[in-house]
């Protein structure tokens, strides 16, 4: 294979090396196109710009391929827990039984936040959502933690990762109960992370805690399907956010508010949303299947389409087998489960959906899984961000080591030329 691209612009060729990944993606390295050849690309929505090499996690989403450091996400969300996973992707190795220990310790440790805190969560309004608290919550640490990170010190990157991991837990914990009206609590630190999380979500003052042990283990997969994706538009976020060197929290507090969007994380809770409303309309999901389609009207089959899966989801797959699974196990029916299958298979048979290879992606099934789990629809995408943490944390981490530079596009000026400037009283 050739190890340069050309480019012929204007009568004159340009060459441009070519990176090849450890799974063969190819792609032209243009650091010099703007300087040699005074010419820029242009990409909107970055549908075919790599903004960096990274080793934490490999997609292939002509293949639905999801692999981790190396690992198949089926294995992961089968053999390994959350924690375990968390260290996988931020690290690089799977931990020994001492490293996971250590970690699991380190992490309770910083399971509490300043009392302080509660003053803030106090002043937002109970009908605040969710996300637009733990984005805050997030971003106020960073007051109570001002000592930005030293990452030329592995020590002081390992102290900010184990606080974050140990902290947002009891923020996000707290943007329900602050909703539930439940006085704000921490957890207890016999626990698992998991199920510590849990606990501290729905304990009841007057109540002794108990969970059943299928709820922990369906939670704890949904936050390993959940813990990294590559480049995509949150952890895009805390990757530019971080490359200004604003530190891990802040970084952190901005991805969380690119996760709240409905065509990102916010998916979750509009795929609820929308099936909720096909039940209530009677159920006719080929009347919706003709909305989606229809050009003229703005609803989106939501759950469906992916920009990187052009096949199906491997995290949907799992996913889907899971709700079987844990809804059988809990006993709970859940007629939206079958409208979400109605319109799965009515999908996959449609012309217009198999031409434009949408399929269902991690969200179509995650909610239905969250619902029967006890959890409000307003916190979905928060557990998505429970999730994703590690995976941010990677990224952040990773950008950092390899001294990125600060992130900043081009564009192409399409408006005025100059003008010259009219005076108030002769415009
Ligand atoms: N329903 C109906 N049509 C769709 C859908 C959908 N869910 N998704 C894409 N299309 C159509 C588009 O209208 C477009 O059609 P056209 O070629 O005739 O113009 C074509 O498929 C390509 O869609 P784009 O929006 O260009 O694809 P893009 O890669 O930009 O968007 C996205 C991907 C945002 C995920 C999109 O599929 C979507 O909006 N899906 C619904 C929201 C959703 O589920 N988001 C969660 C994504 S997963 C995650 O973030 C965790």
């Amino acid at each position: 294979m050739s190890k340069t691209a050309t480019l012929e612009f204007d009568g004159k060729k340009y060459e441009f090396p070519v990176t090849v990944g450890t799974e063969n993606e190819i792609g032209i390295d243009i650091k010099k196109l703007r300087g040699e050849a005074g010419l820029i690309t242009l990409d909107p929505g970055y549908k075919n710009t790599g903004s960096c090499e990274s080793a934490i996690t490999f997609l292939d989403g002509e293949k639905g391929i999801l692999r981790y450091r190396g690992y198949a996400i089926e294995d992961l969300a089968e053999k390994a827990d959350f924690l375990e996973v968390a260290y996988l992707l931020i690290f690089g190795e799977l931990p020994t039984k001492e490293q996971l220990s250590k970690f699991t310790n380190d992490i309770k440790e910083q399971s509490h936040v300043d009392e302080e805190m509660k003053k803030i969560l106090d002043g937002f309004p109970k009908s605040a959502h969710p996300m637009g608290v733990l984005a805050s919550l997030t971003s106020a640490l960073i007051a109570f933690n001002p000592s930005s990170v030293d990452v030329s010190s592995e020590e002081d990157m390992y102290k900010a990762i184990v606080k974050i991991l140990g902290k947002f837990p009891v923020l996000a914990a707290w943007t329900l109960r602050k909703k539930n009206s439940l006085p704000l609590n921490y957890g207890d630190e016999d626990l698992g992370y998991v199920e510590n999380l849990h606990k501290m979500m729905f304990e009841k003052p007057n109540k002794t805690y108990k969970v059943d042990k299928a709820v922990i283990d369906a939670l704890d997969k949904l936050l390993i399907l959940h813990a990294d994706h590559e480049q995509n538009c949150s952890t895009s976020t805390v990757r530019m956010v971080g490359s200004s060197h604003a530190g891990l929290f802040a970084s952190l507090s901005a991805g969380i508010s690119a996760l709240w969007g409905p065509l990102h994380g916010g998916a979750n809770q509009a795929v609820i949303e929308m099936l909720e409303r096909i039940k209530e309309d009677g159920g006719d999901t080929h009347k919706f299947m003709q909305k989606a389609k229809d050009k003229e009207d703005p609803f989106r089959l939501m759950g469906f389409g992916h920009r990187v899966y052009k096949n199906f989801d491997p995290r949907a797959k799992i996913i889907k087998k899971s709700a079987d699974e844990v809804l059988g196990q809990l006993g709970v029916e859940d007629p939206v489960l079958d409208i979400a299958k109605g319109l799965e298979k009515e999908a996959l048979e449609d012309d217009y959906f198999v031409k434009r290879k949408l399929y269902p992606n991690v969200d179509f099934y995650s909610g239905i899984i969250y619902r029967a789990l006890g959890i409000p629809v307003e916190m979905f995408t928060v557990m998505f961000a429970l999730g994703r943490l590690p995976g941010w944390i990677a990224q952040w981490r990773e950008m950092r080591l390899k001294k990125e530079p600060i992130g900043r596009p081009r564009q192409i000026y399409v408006g005025e030329s100059h003008r010259e400037f009219k005076p108030l009283g002769s415009r």
